[in-house]
């Protein structure tokens, strides 16, 4: 059975900077309160010359790059976002337009959970031999539905988008262990009700037509806390491994305090859990893949490192799993065998 390694990484995010004391200006909050309650410093933020797609594109270029791949030699894309720029095109077929290739495409939707969702059906794709080569790339623009006179929730977001490729191998590399989970009664906790709007007859079956995302801080952060530390517990188990082999934590980039609980759960101190909410918040589907390249990129992943992902996001949705760094046994670029076995 063909394992599916990570072969290539690359993320992109936002020019534009919005710092803490910029959001000093719009609502009643403070640097200090945002920085204990959370962590975060500043986030970006999209401009109007940019989109998700043109996010979830520059991340994916950057990783065919980094794979030595070109976009022709790609089976499937998939988009892990919330955000897709057209309300009927998929995301993934947005960005296969601006790449080229003629490869399958669509969309994974599990909010800030989507990435890592989006990596076990990718993968899956490659251990049952259907295909060898996918993009996965995590990419959200959710702050075009944040209510900036919210303080509850226009201090955490920021827009961005992560993107890897996944190639086959026979040695044992890339996704070792899946779990995936959701409580979909809890929808009514973190959402944007202004979507009914846009379909005339619905309109008024929704009392809130609210563009605005809503959400229940205190209830998301108690389902966070639970499921981040659960979940990471059950992936490590279902690898087989044990907290001890475990060399990086890669959690979602949602807040301090669930970080710490998640590192708590597994033990493992904080050098070898990598944070970078400080400087993007909570970019959604992007935030895994943007720590994990940044990670990748910073040496800190090395041959057969097993590394933790584990995100949690609307739906209520959770996916965790344990992927083992490293591209041993990857055919490298121009020897490989082309494209689809079905
Ligand atoms: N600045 C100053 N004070 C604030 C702010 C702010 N930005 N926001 C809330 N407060 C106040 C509240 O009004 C409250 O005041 P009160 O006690 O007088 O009523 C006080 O601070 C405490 O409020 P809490 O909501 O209890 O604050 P908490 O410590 O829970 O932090 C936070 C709020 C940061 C939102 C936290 O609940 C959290 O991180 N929740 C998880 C949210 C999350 O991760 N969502 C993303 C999910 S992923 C996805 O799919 C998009």
């Amino acid at each position: 059975m063909p394992y599916a390694a990570i072969t290539g990484w690359g993320k992109a995010v936002p020019e534009r900077i919005l710092t803490n004391h910029d959001l000093e200006k719009l609502v009643d909050t403070s640097d200090e309160w945002i920085v204990s309650r959370t962590g975060i410093r500043e986030r970006r933020i999209v401009g109007k010359n940019e989109s998700t797609t043109s996010l979830a594109t520059a991340a994916a270029r950057n990783a065919l790059a980094c794979a030595g791949r070109t976009a022709d030699e790609i089976d499937l894309i998939i988009v892990a976002t919330a955000t897709q720029d057209d309300f009927l095109v998929s995301e993934a077929c947005m960005v296969q337009a601006e790449l080229g290739g003629t490869g399958a495409a669509f969309d994974v939707g599990a909010a800030c959970a989507g990435f890592v969702t989006a990596l076990s059906v990718g993968s899956q794709f490659i251990a049952s031999g259907v295909y060898r080569r996918v993009l996965v790339i995590g990419a959200d623009t959710l702050t075009r539905y944040v209510d900036y006179q919210d303080r509850g929730t226009c201090i955490l977001f920021g827009d961005g988008a992560g993107a890897v490729v996944l190639e086959a191998t026979s040695t044992q590399r890339g996704l070792l262990s899946t779990v995936l989970g959701a409580e979909g009664g809890g929808h009514k906790h973190l959402y944007v009700p202004g979507k009914a709007k846009l379909v005339p007859e619905s309109a008024d079956l929704f009392a809130d037509d609210s563009p605005y995302m809503k959400m229940n801080g205190r209830e998301v952060f108690r389902f966070a806390v639970q499921v981040m530390g659960e979940s990471a517990v059950e992936a490590v188990e279902k690898a087989n491994l044990t907290f001890a082999d475990i060399d990086m934590l890669i959690p979602h980039q949602a807040n301090l305090r669930i970080i710490d609980a998640a590192a708590r759960r597994l033990d493992l101190p904080r050098e070898r859990v990598w944070v970078n909410l400080d400087k993007y918040g909570n970019t959604s589907a992007a935030s895994v893949p943007i720590a994990l390249c940044e990670a990748a990129e910073a040496g800190a992943l090395k041959e057969g490192a097993n590394v933790v992902l584990v995100a949690f996001g609307a739906g209520l949705a959770w996916a965790a799993g344990v992927v083992r760094w490293g591209t041993d046994g990857v055919a490298a670029p121009g020897t490989g065998t082309a494209t689809p076995t079905a």
